[in-house]
């Protein structure tokens, strides 16, 4: 039933001329994080198996109420961070096969959340993930088409990437993104420069949980709990011992009176303008991240 929605909402997008461009370019080599190849087929998460199509469809309706007739973008919810205590959880690199039940344990704590996505993650059959964020209130953000060093690349590689991404985004959800994050942290002027002229601002983070390194949910729900009021954190949801993590890193920060919020609800008006960067970083700490990454 679903895949019978998703048809008639992909029908729906291409009548509508929101099919911008041609996705299905030939795809780049991979840089970066290694291989990649066994992607595998996404399993919905439990929840959007109760929920449905029908009503995933009602609800993205309800949230978007222009969608799909007109690009969207994502609306922040007026949160004063400067009053309550704010955390915004940022998962990089999915949507993988983890993701939907990542998106049931937030969805019962009612927490918000950042998905930076790859874009061939997207292609490779996580487009219903990225729905559901949508319709649930989650934050997405470009984290480039293959995971490519972008600081390797001339300008106009460093455009591919980050336009396809916003293409393919753009085709599948009706929204246009409005906050990236090179991988690895790794940024320089040109990476600055496309990304301003996209529209984009680049977040970093300010805990890192180092969780692809260290596969052990306590170690890495006990880096989350280091974080304090008015902070990003960065995890990343292909693992599955990160998401095993999340119950705990909810529950505690739940305890401690947190509110989960998306990245452009923590920043409010502190987001940085197109090209802008979070936090402010010179470029030593720059290049110890991309080695640390
Ligand atoms: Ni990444």
């Amino acid at each position: 039933m679903l895949r019978g929605m998703l048809v008639t909402l992909g029908l729906a997008l291409a009548i509508c001329g929101l099919a911008v461009g041609n996705v299905s370019e030939p795809a780049r080599p991979v840089s970066g994080r290694g291989g990649g190849g066994s992607l595998g087929t996404h399993r919905p998460g439990e929840l959007a198996e109760q929920i449905g199509g029908r009503a995933l469809a009602a609800r993205l309706a309800r949230v978007q109420p222009d969608w799909p007739a007109r690009r969207a973008v994502f609306r922040p919810r007026p949160i004063d961070c400067a009053e309550l205590k704010c955390v915004a959880l940022t998962f990089d690199d999915g949507p993988y096969r983890y993701t939907g039940r990542l998106l049931d344990m937030l969805a019962r704590h009612e927490a918000r959340a950042t998905f930076f996505v790859v874009g061939r993650m997207v292609d490779a059959g996580g487009a219903d993930d990225l729905r559901r964020m949508v319709a649930e209130g989650h934050e997405l953000g470009n984290h480039s088409w293959d995971h490519a060093m972008l600081t390797d690349m001339r300008r106009e590689g460093v455009e591919a990437e980050l336009q396809r991404t916003q293409r393919l985004v753009r085709r599948v959800t009706g929204t246009d993104m409005r906050i990236m994050r090179p991988p690895y942290g790794a940024t320089d002027r040109t990476v600055s420069r496309v990304a301003r002229g996209y529209g984009l601002s680049q977040i970093l983070w300010d805990v890192d949980t180092v969780d692809w390194r260290d596969r052990q949910p306590a170690l890495v729900a006990r880096r989350v709990g280091a974080a304090g009021p008015g902070t990003i954190v960065l995890l990343h949801d292909i693992h599955s011992t990160t998401v095993r993590a999340v119950p705990r890193v909810l529950a505690r920060l739940d305890h401690e009176g947190y509110t989960f919020v998306t990245v452009s609800e923590l920043l409010g008006e502190g987001v940085p303008g197109p090209g802008g960067r979070y936090p402010m970083r010179n470029e030593e700490e720059l290049r110890r991240a991309a080695r640390r990454s």
